[in-house]
């Protein structure tokens, strides 16, 4: 945790002689996290196939000479929230025994622990498939983390014909995911085990 300095924050004078107020710092840097985000988002226009393109480029270009499988999942996660449009979760479980158990994500908090064939995540891990919800309160069984979410995708992650996990993805919009983003999200996924193979993960 961040120390605490003990005086009271105040204005300070720089070198130039200028003064420059708490509330200006904070907001030149609130504009600077801002700019800094909105450049890391590619512009494709509303074009899928174009962003899930960008995206397999920036993510060949994340995982390159680095084979930490848990630093990889983290940024692959970062990658995707942070570049898809009305996403409010996205992460990894990963299969231990019946059970699939939270792995890197970006989000709010999520349950650690769902059991295979239960929920959304369990379904598409038990049967192979990648699953997409368009509105997740019709989907029986569904395993609410988040509030927020209202629809849902879910694409399972192999090794060869291992079951790894799954890439689980949500939204508050209602039907935010079609067969466009299964697509490119299992090209992503692809890359993603391709580059870990013969990690023994
Ligand atoms: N909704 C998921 C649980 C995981 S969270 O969405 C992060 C499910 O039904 O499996």
């Amino acid at each position: 945790m961040a120390s605490r300095s003990a005086k009271p924050a105040k204005s300070r004078k720089r070198s130039s002689g200028k003064k420059v107020s708490a509330a200006a710092k904070k907001k030149a840097l609130t504009k600077r996290s801002a700019t800094k985000l909105r450049a890391a988002a590619p512009n494709t226009d509303g074009n899928k196939p174009k962003l899930y393109a960008s995206l397999v480029a920036q993510l060949l270009s994340l995982l390159k000479g680095e084979h930490d499988f848990i630093a990889n999942a983290a940024n692959f996660s970062a990658l995707l929230f942070n570049s898809l449009p009305n996403v409010n979760w996205a992460g990894f479980y990963f299969l231990q025994g019946d059970e699939l158990v939270l792995g890197p994500f970006q989000g709010n908090p999520a349950c650690v622990r769902l059991p295979l064939g239960k929920g959304v995540c369990g379904v598409a891990a038990q049967q192979c498939e990648t699953i997409i919800v368009p509105n997740v309160h019709e989907f029986p069984g569904h395993i609410a983390c988040d509030v927020a979410s209202n629809s849902e995708i879910v694409v399972p992650l192999f090794d060869g014909e291992r079951l790894l996990g799954v890439l689980d993805l949500d939204s508050p919009t209602i039907g935010r995911f079609d067969d466009q983003d299964a697509e490119g999200l299992n090209e992503l996924v692809t890359v993603f085990v391709a580059h870990e193979e013969g990690l023994g993960v």
